[in-house]
């Protein structure tokens, strides 16, 4: 009997770390006043409810993968980083509008990275931190040197604005990140899962079906807001602590805390499940920006770091929940 030959093993590097972030925001500044007549609320109750001052809309002509260009150039700026040196490119999104070839393909042509392996992630607001956790283990894996995770969406497409629940909620935006090799652990165990139970939660509200089909003219996000509401508050605070345990952190020695921009009211409510200590800075830049799902950590990442609000080289905790359900957290080193 002859041996099989044995298939050489992959090899990767030792670690992984975040090399650049970049953000990109809409020109177009709607501040609540733009929606409040259409579903009989004010900019008062708008804030009160969900921390929202304003969101950015991407112009009618603007795509997905336009937005997701400008954040990922700068992203491979802030890294120093040639396109051609990207192994793989994954987009996170739920608003491209074609169900087929993915986003990340268009994208990765447009930024010269072609031949990088291309793929879109629909893991909704979670999207961002499954990106992260896969790009991660892939340069650990042997898979590709540079990861490019982009988290990008055009939520006002899929937004009905008589919607009481929703119509106040979303915004436009992008937010990239480089990952690459390290000689030290820059991203930390991620703590992950979903639950279908809960399917209904928040989704498109008819299927394309349907659309074909005559039923519905154009399907919308619809979310069944205080069963999400008391799920991010009860279970998500949970995940996130389990996520600082398996990177052997504890929430004192955290120097940023950047929980995807779905609530203020459920960011405040994490702060205190967590005992996060009073002096370590929360990205808040739902009040600006909305919730932009998938790309809402990236872009409050690229703020904090900007404005000075978190150290480079700092640790940061993540956590990304929404549609699924599903959800990601980790504690990553801040590039
Ligand atoms: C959407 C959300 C702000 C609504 O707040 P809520 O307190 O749950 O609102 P309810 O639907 O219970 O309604 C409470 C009251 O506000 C009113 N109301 C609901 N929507 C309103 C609006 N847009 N403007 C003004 N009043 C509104 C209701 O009529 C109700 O009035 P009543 O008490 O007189 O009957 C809240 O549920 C939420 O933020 N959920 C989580 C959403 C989220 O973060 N999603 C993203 C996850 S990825």
């Amino acid at each position: 009997m002859t041996e099989r030959p044995q298939i050489s093993p992959p090899s990767g590097a030792p670690h992984a770390r975040i090399y650049g972030v970049g953000g990109y925001r809409p020109e177009r500044v709607v501040p609540n006043s733009e929606l409040v007549e259409a579903i009989d609320s004010s900019d008062q109750w708008i804030r009160e409810r969900s921390g929202i001052v304003s969101r950015r809309w991407a112009a009618p002509d603007e795509t997905v993968v336009d937005m997701a260009e400008a954040a990922a150039r700068q992203a491979l700026d802030a890294a120093g980083l040639d396109a051609s040196r990207i192994g793989a490119v994954l987009l996170a999104t739920v608003t491209h509008p074609f169900q087929t070839p993915s986003a990340a393909s268009l994208l990765t042509h447009r930024l010269g990275a072609t031949p990088a392996a291309a793929m879109d992630i629909s893991a909704a607001c979670a999207g961002f931190c499954h990106g992260v956790a896969l790009a991660g283990d892939m340069v650990r894996g042997g898979s590709a040197e540079y990861v490019l995770v982009v988290g990008v969406e055009k939520l006002s497409d899929f937004t009905d604005l008589s919607d009481r629940g929703t119509a106040f909620i979303f915004g436009d935006g992008a937010g990239a990140v480089v990952i690459g090799p390290s000689d030290t652990p820059g991203i930390g165990p991620t703590v992950w899962g979903s639950d279908g139970e809960q399917w209904d939660a928040i989704r498109q509200r008819e299927s394309w079906i349907a659309v074909r089909d005559g039923k519905t003219e154009w399907p919308h996000i619809t979310m069944a807001g205080q069963t999400v509401f008391r799920w991010a508050v009860w279970q998500m605070a949970p995940v996130a602590q389990q996520a600082l345990e398996k990177a052997g952190i504890s929430a004192d020695q955290l120097d940023a805390f950047i929980p995807h921009q779905a609530n203020m009211r459920i960011i405040d409510s994490m702060i205190k499940a967590l005992h996060l200590p009073p002096g370590i800075p929360v990205a808040r830049d739902i009040a600006e920006t909305g919730n932009t799902s998938a790309a809402s950590i990236p872009l409050a990442m690229e703020r904090m770091l900007r404005e000075g609000e978190a150290p480079h080289g700092g640790l940061a905790l993540l956590i990304g929940f929404g549609a699924g359900l599903s959800y990601a957290a980790q504690v990553v080193t801040l590039p």
